[in-house]
């Protein structure tokens, strides 16, 4: 009996050490990246280009009124319009991501060896971070556009859940945030329907997030083996949630107003349209493949997924 005890903690140690190993592997992989293919917007992008007229601030079909009977009504000036709008709204949100995603790594490595690459990669993606938001920033100002926050509600649910959130939890709603842009931003930087400055933020994000997806993923997919039981299920049901809020925060309802349409009418045109769930969800389905893979979409917060809309 005794043996069988000791054998078993002995292949816990084993497996315990082989998870760490395989953590710095992959962070010294992600350093190694970085260094290579880390850019400084301000330098790398040309800000003194005037916009050019006729294209786009995001691709049409991405936007949130796309094929609904108003934008059938939208002259070619406010759809354009629609799109300068929407992609401040979208800067504006990644910013609020952004903010969020840098305590969740400081609140991760708060009591970890800061010699460890696990650590050192988690700074390196905080410094890309601060990059991303000023530059997200500097595009709202640009754009001629304003700062959409998320609503007061988002803003202090958004408080909450970086103070007290677990480690799988915040890796959940990180890709969450990362992972749904990332494939929009993935057909926007090669559109060439699309303002060159546009193209260029997005390309520059692409590039640098593949890092902080890889790394997420690869703790998140530990951490659902490892965390006590209660955390994994407190994951479940507090990304089923969050799903939720995204999908509604997903793009600020202001910018209907901001361009002359009706508010109420715009937001529930985008609700009944065929077009954005499926989009929505498609770009949603290589994370809602990977989460249900790791044993994330389960019981409560699965049913909390499909009311967001984001799964099928
Ligand atoms: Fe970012
Ligand atoms: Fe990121």
């Amino acid at each position: 009996m005794t043996t069988v005890t000791e054998a078993d903690a002995l292949d816990g140690l084993r497996d315990a050490l082989g998870r760490l190993k395989d953590r710095e592997q992959v962070a010294e992989r992600l350093l190694a990246s970085s260094a290579k293919h880390s850019f400084d917007p301000d330098k790398e992008l040309d800000w003194d280009a005037p916009f050019e007229d006729g294209k786009w601030f995001w691709p049409p079909e991405l936007l949130s009124l796309y094929d609904t009977p108003m934008w059938q009504r939208m002259s070619e000036e406010q759809r354009l319009l629609l799109s300068r709008h929407e992609a401040a709204a979208l800067a504006s949100l990644g910013i609020w991501f952004e903010l969020i995603l840098m305590q969740l790594l400081v609140r991760h490595v708060y009591d970890k060896s800061a010699t460890s690459a696990h650590v050192r990669y988690a700074l390196t993606e905080i410094e890309d971070e601060c990059r991303h938001s000023k530059m997200f920033a500097r595009l709202i100002s640009h754009g001629d556009t304003p700062w959409y926050p998320v609503s007061r509600t988002h803003q202090h649910l958004g408080r909450l859940f970086k103070t007290i959130s677990t480690t799988p939890g915040s890796f959940t709603a990180t890709l969450l945030g990362e992972e749904v842009l990332d494939w929009m931003q993935r057909l926007t930087f090669p559109d060439e329907r699309v303002q060159p400055l546009i193209r260029g933020v997005t390309r520059i994000h692409v590039v640098e997030e593949a890092r902080h997806v890889r790394y997420a993923r690869e703790e998140l997919r530990r951490q659902m083996v490892t965390a006590p039981k209660w955390s994994r299920e407190f994951t479940r049901i507090t990304s089923g949630e969050f799903a939720r809020i995204f999908s509604v925060a997903f793009v600020n309802p202001e910018v209907y107003t901001n361009i002359g349409l009706d508010k109420r009418e715009a937001m529930a045109q985008v609700k009944a349209s065929a077009h954005r769930r499926e989009i929505m969800q498609t770009g949603a389905k290589k994370l809602t493949d990977f989460l249900d893979d790791i044993g994330v979409l389960r019981g409560v917060g699965r049913h909390l997924w499909k009311s967001s809309g984001l799964l099928a």
